[in-house]
Parts: C-alpha cells; sequence; structure tokens
C-alpha cells in the first residue's frame, strides 16, 4: 500500500482490526521487520508497519533527514488512516521517532512500546561514528553498511546458529537506499536528548530490552523505566538489540498485554 504523505511516496501494510498498533522499525531496516508481529497480532488488533521516508519501498530523496519529519509522516499516515489515536511501537531508531512523535502530537498517542531503545542524544564519539558510517555508505554501498550493522543487531548465537533470520536481517538493509542510510545517520546525530521528556510522559508506557543488547543495553531500558511514570519494563532473554525478531514469542506477549491493559 502506498499513501503521498507531506509530498513523498510512503509504503506501509495495515491488517486487522480492532485497536491500531502502529509500528516504527530501525536503522537501517524496514517495515519487514516486523513480519513475526504482524502474523502473531493480526488477530486480535490493527497492526500498521510503515517504510519510514528513505527505507523500503518509500521514497528515498537525496537530500535533508530529521527525526521530526519522520514524525510528521506518521502524523500523515495516521491523517490517511482516519486514526485519531493509536498504541506506538518504536524499536531503537523507532523509539528515537517516537520521542520526537510525543514532543509534537502526544494527543495521538493512546500508549507507547519503547523497545531497545534510548533516551540520550548521540555523543560527539557517537557523532563521528554515524559520519563513519555513512561515508562507507556512500563509497561501498549498503552491503557494507550490513556488514558493519549485523553485529551489532543479532547476538552471536544468532549469527552462528540462525542463517535464515541473518539473511533476512541483511537483504533488508541491502534493499535501502544509499540516500536514506545516509540521511538517517544524519537525522539520528542530530537528536535531541529526550531525557527530558521522560518525565514529562503521561501516557502508558511500556519498555522492552533484549539482555545481550550492545547499541541500547538494559542500563538504557532501566533509566527510561525509572523516569517515565508507571512504565513497565521486560527483559528478554537470549536476545540482542533486534529482539522482535530473535525473540518473537516474548516480544508479542508483552505487546499484546500492555495493549490489553492500556485500552482496557
Ligand atoms: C537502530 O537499530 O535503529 C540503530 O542501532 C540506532 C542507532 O544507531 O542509534
Amino acid at each position: 500500500m502506498q499513501a503521498t504523505i507531506n509530498g513523498m511516496s510512503i509504503a506501509y501494510h495495515e491488517q486487522g482490526r480492532g485497536v491500531p498498533i502502529v509500528f516504527l522499525h530501525a536503522f537501517p531496516l524496514s517495515r519487514m521487520m516486523w513480519a513475526p508481529q504482524e502474523t502473531a497480532l493480526a488477530s486480535q488488533f490493527r497492526i500498521i508497519t510503515i517504510d519510514l521516508r528513505g527505507h523500503g519501498e518509500s521514497d528515498a530523496p537525496l537530500w535533508h533527514y530529521t527525526l521530526d519529519q519522520a514524525a510528521d509522516d506518521v502524523r500523515g499516515l495516521l491523517d490517511h488512516l482516519s486514526i485519531q489515536r493509536a498504541i506506538f511501537v518504536g524499536l531503537s531508531m523507532g523509539g528515537y521517532i517516537l520521542f520526537a512523535f510525543y514532543r509534537k502530537y502526544a494527543d495521538r498517542v493512546k500508549g507507547m512500546v519503547l523497545a531497545d531503545t534510548k533516551a540520550q542524544a548521540d555523543t560527539d564519539e557517537g557523532k563521528h561514528a554515524r559520519f563513519e558510517m555513512a561515508q562507507v555508505a556512500y563509497k561501498q554501498g549498503p552491503s557494507a553498511v550490513a556488514d558493519i550493522m549485523v553485529p551489532k543487531l543479532l547476538s552471536p548465537a544468532t549469527i552462528r546458529t540462525r542463517p535464515e533470520l541473518v539473511q533476512q536481517v541483511r537483504a533488508m538493509i541491502e534493499g535501502n537506499q544509499v540516500s536514506g542510510i545516509a540521511g538517517d545517520l544524519m537525522a539520528m546525530a542530530a537528536r535531541a536528548d529526550s531525557l527530558p521528556l521522560l518525565n514529562q510522559i503521561t501516557c502508558p508506557t511500556h519498555i522492552i530490552v533484549g539482555e545481550l543488547d550492545l547499541p541500547t543495553p538494559p542500563s538504557d531500558a532501566h533509566l527510561m523505566a525509572d523516569e517515565i511514570s508507571h512504565a513497565r519494563l521486560t527483559v528478554i532473554p537470549q536476545a540482542a538489540h533486534l529482539s522482535n525478531l530473535e525473540q518473537p514469542g516474548p516480544f508479542n506477549e508483552a505487546v499484546r498485554s500492555f495493549v490489553l491493559n492500556a485500552t482496557r
């Protein structure tokens, strides 16, 4: 499915009926990363996945990207689908976008799941690493980015024993254009510090983290859970950064029970 939003062709998929849940994907992936959640949850909820600008089947113009712009695109999709309020699930970069969305459009958020993400902005060292990765993307293409990212996204055991999952993740990364990858890197490097936002979040919130997550470790998840009032935390064993793909069973159960509680 495609919609024209803020002048861009944006790809999305919706399936199921009931409470709308909008899933925001990680860098540098696409809406395809939510396949196990669509399969498990669409019998009970209205599941909406989106290829953020710069990803998958959405437009990826060579220009300036910001997380606020991604938040505006998500709001445009809600309007397109006539959804006033939804539950959101954002993983990693999807979580950063969810913070940007909440800052601008809190009245559209019924509840949120912050998965394998963090509230802090990039350090100077982190920004420099983004610059370096953008150069790799520009000079060597998405497959070289996949070489760097896969060990950050998946646990060593998954990489060793689940070649089909590794291949799926690589294919998502390689399906993106360099313009979108570099655009994300610039957008993430420039993102605001969301720590001051945490104690202003009033909607039901659940935090999920893989116990082996390296880019956004459990300590970042505990920090968010301590600061956001009434937030609950689920730590998923034997999962790293892409906990929804490595351990979809516990991830889906955490989302399902959160949504049922938040909408009761
Ligand atoms: C992601 O999974 O979205 C990225 O690891 C986030 C980041 O690089 O900060």
